[in-house]
């Protein structure tokens, strides 16, 4: 009889401790400061914007943590610890923890891997060790660690992420640990191995659907996504391909996203970004001002079925079956069999599509949810219908009984 007790008691907690173990299991969702207050961040914003995170349901809907970016630090203390800034967080970090902890959210913090970060403050290069207890000692849960003003080279990067990697290994805390070079020096080939959960693959996002010329250096949605889909090899639980922040909501505001033609986006493309985010697997962090934030973009970021979708336990990034001169399509397969389809119309201009899905690879029967509209819309071997320029259709498909 003991036996069998002892037999069911590990069946039973087995799971438990192997998801405990695995930091960053599904893509880290939240929101993020950086888009919004750039390193004007106090303590304020972050408890009004963790309450906003709990009356407007988003952590209901899985947006569990809440990232300060750069500019909260206010230097080494005599024994030289990294504080706050006193007058942004006087009440310093430890108690923000708890008070964003208290309401169900995570707290994620910012550094880098040089002297000084990207906005001129403190940063951890040397101090690895002890910053990384301090973050722990406050009850950190993230670090989102940049590199402006480091070395240009492969090695250097990897050396420095390994150290802060190590580093938060032995804080003594759970920290997740997400890596930000922003592509250069390849992060998807070797930032798991330095310790990281996720890293960024390109430089920032602003707010606009395609870079033109004359605006290099500014990443648009549709500028990411080209990158970032094509590594779909590298993402799994616990390393993920981060695609930065989402910009639904922003509406061209100035800020860092507003940086040479950062001038906003239609509603389809903020649509499209949250589709194609959620099938790349990317972590979700919205950065608008969520305490005012419109009904359109409530639609988008508390869309529950396409949140499903990204954070699905199997965590495969969607695969690009199509690319032609008009359309895109991607598959994320999902852990109870059903599939993600992703259809994204490149052009300038609205078009019609027929997408028969055993070119696709999916040779079945299908039902056929349309995630935007909550509803099905057919069922068989194919869909057809017409979609607005640079609009991403998202369907989930089962097999039909
Ligand atoms: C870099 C990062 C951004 C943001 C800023 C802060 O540009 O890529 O996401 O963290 O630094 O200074």
């Amino acid at each position: 009889m003991r036996l069998i007790l002892m037999a069911v008691s590990l069946l039973i907690l087995t799971p438990v401790f192997a998801q405990q173990k695995k930091l960053a299991a599904k893509p880290p969702m939240g929101w993020m400061s950086w888009n919004l207050l750039a390193d004007n961040v106090t303590e304020q914003d972050i408890r009004s914007m963790a309450d906003a995170m709990v009356s407007t349901g988003m952590v209901k809907a899985g947006y569990n943590y809440i990232f300060i970016d750069d500019g909260w630090q206010g230097g080494r203390d005599k024994k030289n610890n990294i504080i706050p800034d006193p007058a942004k967080f006087p009440s310093g970090i430890k108690a923000l923890a708890d008070y964003v902890h208290q309401r169900g959210i995570k707290l994620g913090i910012y550094s880098d891997a040089a002297p000084l970060t990207c906005a001129g403050y403190t940063a951890s290069l040397h101090f690895e060790q002890q910053d990384a207890k301090t973050f722990a000692s406050w009850e950190v849960d993230f670090l989102k660690y940049d590199y402006c003003g480091a070395p240009e080279d492969v090695a250097t990067a990897k050396a420095r992420y390994t150290t802060m990697g190590n580093a938060l290994k032995k804080s003594g805390r759970d920290i997740v640990f997400s890596v930000c070079e922003w592509g250069p020096r390849k992060p998807w080939l070797w930032a798991a191995e330095a310790g990281g959960n996720l890293w960024r693959t390109t430089y920032d996002i602003r707010d606009k659907w395609k870079r033109k010329t004359g605006e290099e250096g500014s990443e648009g949605i549709w500028d990411i996504y080209e990158v970032n889909v094509a590594l779909q090899d590298y993402a799994g639980p616990g390393k993920w391909n981060d695609a930065d922040m989402l910009v639904a909501g922003l509406y061209g505001k100035k800020g860092p996203s507003s940086y040479k033609g950062g001038n906003g986006c239609t509603q389809a493309e903020y649509q499209s970004q949250f589709s194609l985010w959620a099938m790349m697997s990317s972590p979700l962090y919205a950065s608008c001002d969520i305490r005012t934030m419109d009904e359109a973009t409530k639609n988008i970021l508390l869309n529950e079925e396409i949140i499903a979708i990204n954070q699905d336990e199997l965590g495969k990034q969607a695969e690009r079956k199509i690319n032609n001169e008009g359309w895109d399509i991607l598959v994320k397969p999902l852990a109870n069999g059903d599939y993600a389809v992703a259809v994204l119309n490149k052009a300038d201009t609205e078009q019609t599509t027929t997408v028969n899905f055993s070119e696709l690879g999916l040779t079945g029967k299908y039902m056929v949810k349309d995630l935007w509209q909550h509803k099905q819309v057919t069922k068989g071997k194919s869909w057809k219908g017409k979609l607005a320029s640079h609009e991403t259709k998202l369907f989930r498909l089962s097999a039909q009984q």
